[in-house]
């Protein structure tokens, strides 16, 4: 078993990052590491190129990204935790995929197409070919499970025809230089909707502060977002069927549900009945009980910047090494 996924370290991680990927991260470490298998988890700073971005603000957001990943139980000891940039094998392979990957796969991606918009000739080259560096991202380490959202599922497909593309072409049949990967979407892995409106997913990017809880809010900041979180004025039906056209509501009992970890049908078996008014403050109390200890290692993280540099140091030299073998491969494959 082997373990890849990539993290943007752009703007401050989320409770819909926590219950979407960081949890599952933390579950996927365990399971690898039990079993003699491998995990990597990436910061994406090569990714954050594709949109326009301040370098200033790179850096620093990625150590706080690895102080986050560790708050909420990444360890370094068993988990390959590192950024990108020092990584140059990822770049590398990308160019050695590049003449493998198709104009039209990447035309076809949904979120190329939702990004780019109508203005498709003012982006990036990056954002267009963004999907491959993601493919050499999870190629480069042989990975066999990779956790991602709904959201990036067509990205992995595209990552697989890729290497299945590049075996085909370059390699023998008994020696493939690439493992397929396999999407690794956990049931449990909730989507978290914004507070403030049901239909969007909630996320880094929505530009109120008030959407979304951030791992970094303190009991008094979670507390008001709950009490503020926009809500109909029925209470809780006593089955998630009785859910159906109240998305902030559903949103709630999800997110109870999530950090709990238990089923939805089982917050309303026990909530049924009551009005938002008593809902909401015992969702911030278990919401505090969970992510405020989480909050408090990251503060304590945060300060020895020293610590966090030599984790992505480390993490660093151990990527190198783990990719290594592949890139010679297909540098190989490639008469290169
Ligand atoms: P954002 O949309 O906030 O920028 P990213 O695109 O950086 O988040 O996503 C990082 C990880 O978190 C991905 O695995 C993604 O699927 C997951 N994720 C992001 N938002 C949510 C959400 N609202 N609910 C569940 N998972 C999410
Ligand atoms: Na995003």
């Amino acid at each position: 078993m082997i373990v890849v996924s990539g993290i943007q370290p752009t703007g401050k991680p989320h409770l819909g990052n926590y219950l979407g990927a960081i949890r599952n991260y933390v579950k996927l470490q365990d399971e690898a590491h039990a079993g003699g298998g491998k995990c990597f988890i990436f910061l994406a700073d090569l990714h954050a190129l594709s949109m326009p971005h301040e370098p200033a603000e790179l850096h620093a957001s990625t150590l706080e990204m690895v102080a986050t990943l560790v708050a909420c139980g990444l360890d370094p000891a068993n988990t390959t935790l590192f950024n990108q940039a020092q990584v140059p094998q990822h770049a590398e392979l990308q160019w050695l995929l590049m003449g493998t990957a198709r104009m039209g796969w990447l035309n076809r991606m949904t979120q190329w197409k939702d990004k780019a918009g109508k203005n498709r000739e003012g982006q990036s080259v990056a954002l267009f070919s963004y999907p491959v560096l993601q493919a050499a991202d999870v190629l480069l380490y042989q990975a066999t499970h990779v956790p991602v959202g709904e959201d990036q599922k067509q990205h992995l497909e595209l990552a697989r025809d890729i290497a299945q593309k590049f075996n085909n072409d370059f390699a023998s049949e008994d020696a493939p230089v690439f493992t397929l990967p396999e999407p690794y979407i956990p049931e449990a892995a909730a989507r978290i909707m914004s507070l403030r409106d049901g239909t969007r997913k909630m996320s880094k990017s929505e530009p109120s502060d008030m959407s979304r809880i951030n791992l970094t809010d303190d009991a008094d900041e979670m507390a008001q977002k709950f009490r503020k979180a926009r809500t109909d004025p029925e209470p809780l039906p006593s089955e998630m069927a009785g859910l159906d056209d109240r998305a902030e509501a559903s949103n709630l009992v999800t997110i109870y549900a999530a950090l709990a970890e238990t089923s939805p049908d089982a917050v309303l078996g026990e909530h049924g009945g009551k009005g938002f008014g008593e809902f909401k403050p015992a969702l911030a109390d278990l919401a505090i009980s969970v992510l405020g200890p989480i909050r408090d290692r990251f503060v304590e993280l945060k300060q020895d910047r020293e610590s966090l540099d030599a984790i992505l140091a480390r993490g660093a030299a151990q990527a190198r090494d783990a990719g290594a073998p592949t890139l010679d491969a297909a540098y190989n494959a490639l008469g290169l």
